[in-house]
């Protein structure tokens, strides 16, 4: 084989390596056995000894790479990743304050009697990451820190499955993705009870493993770590055209993002936003990860832009949280 031949063949290894990747760990659908997987990834191996130049950054086989770093560089988010706003849980004569008065305010300063729509996403308990594309590609990722200044953890965000190196064209120019990484409750007992085993100092809960697993400076001890994200937002955006949250979180799946949107629920009017938060109160103990509340979004992004935000947090959007 010469190197031609070599790059062409290379060429559509990565390609199928991706879209086997992303069936398995995005869309939960799988089209081969781990063997098949295991045979195209062995294939694309030997081609990189043979010819080394072909191992590029976006490689499949670069998921995991590199040397254990002596500690975390800064990285400053090209926009602020703000917090959120909490309302309170008050199932009593309050009936909802919280929530009632954010929906006051909104059509208040939207200067509209009309029912806003919102859409109701679950709040993942994990931690928040950055992860920036230029050019469809992975170059940074990294912890929200203060939210302004996080922790760069490029390689470790690497070795998840569930993030895709090259995103799926067509994609935009920069893309800021927002996310929040976490560990499923089985995967956390299994993890847990192999650290047990070992002798090893076990977590209080699958946060502080998330946490944990990102901060190893060891890129292959991260990989082995059952982490997964959900994508739910963005910084930047350039090159893309997106009218409303419910469509932001279809075009990032479309660009090959892992979205909770079977999760999700447009929501007309706050009461259609408490039935919404009620419906996750009692099904939560079924989700297999945990949560601890509903974050309740402004649909529309026009009318997010027209809310903006305060320094803390954006005021159209606010979590409703579930009681302890
Ligand atoms: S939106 C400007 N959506 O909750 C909007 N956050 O308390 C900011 N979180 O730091 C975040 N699930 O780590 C958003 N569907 C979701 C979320 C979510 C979990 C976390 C996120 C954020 C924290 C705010």
């Amino acid at each position: 084989m010469d190197a031609e031949q070599a790059r062409r063949r290379h060429q559509r290894l990565a390609a199928e390596l991706h879209r086997h990747n992303h069936l398995y760990h995005v869309l939960d659908a799988p089209e081969i056995s781990d063997a098949e997987y295991d045979a195209l990834f062995r294939e694309l191996l030997e081609l990189e000894t043979a010819f080394p130049e072909l191992a590029t950054e976006d490689s499949p086989s670069r998921r995991v790479g590199g040397a254990p770093l002596d500690a975390f560089r800064q990285a400053r988010h090209a926009l602020p990743m703000l917090s959120l706003d909490n309302a309170r849980h008050q199932e009593d004569e309050r009936d909802f304050a919280d929530i009632r008065e954010f929906d006051a305010r909104i059509r208040r300063l939207l200067e509209t009697d009309e029912p806003v729509d919102y859409l109701c996403e679950l709040k993942l308990d994990g931690v928040a990451v950055e992860l920036t594309y230029e050019a469809g590609r992975l170059s940074i990722g990294t912890t929200r820190g203060d939210g302004q200044t996080g922790e760069e953890i490029t390689a470790n965000l690497r070795t998840i499955g569930s993030i895709p190196l090259v995103l799926q064209p067509p994609c935009p120019e920069v893309l800021d993705v927002r996310g929040e990484v976490y560990i499923e409750l089985e995967d956390f007992r299994r993890f847990n009870r192999q650290l047990e085993e070992n002798g090893e100092p076990v977590f209080a809960n699958p946060r502080n493993a998330a946490a944990g697993s990102l901060r190893q400076l060891d890129p292959k001890q991260t990989a082995k770590r059952p982490l997964r994200i959900f994508c739910y937002g963005i910084g930047r955006l350039d090159g893309a055209e997106v009218a409303t949250q419910q469509q932001l979180l279809e075009r990032m799946r479309a660009w090959g993002l892992r979205t909770n949107l079977e999760q999700t629920r447009l929501a007309r009017g706050v009461d259609e936003v408490i039935a919404c938060y009620r419906h996750w109160l009692g099904r939560r103990d079924h989700l297999p990860y945990e949560i601890d509340g509903v974050v309740v979004k402004v649909n529309r992004l026009d009318l997010q832009r027209r809310l903006g935000a305060t320094t803390r947090a954006p005021r159209w959007a606010i979590a409703m949280k579930f009681p302890p």
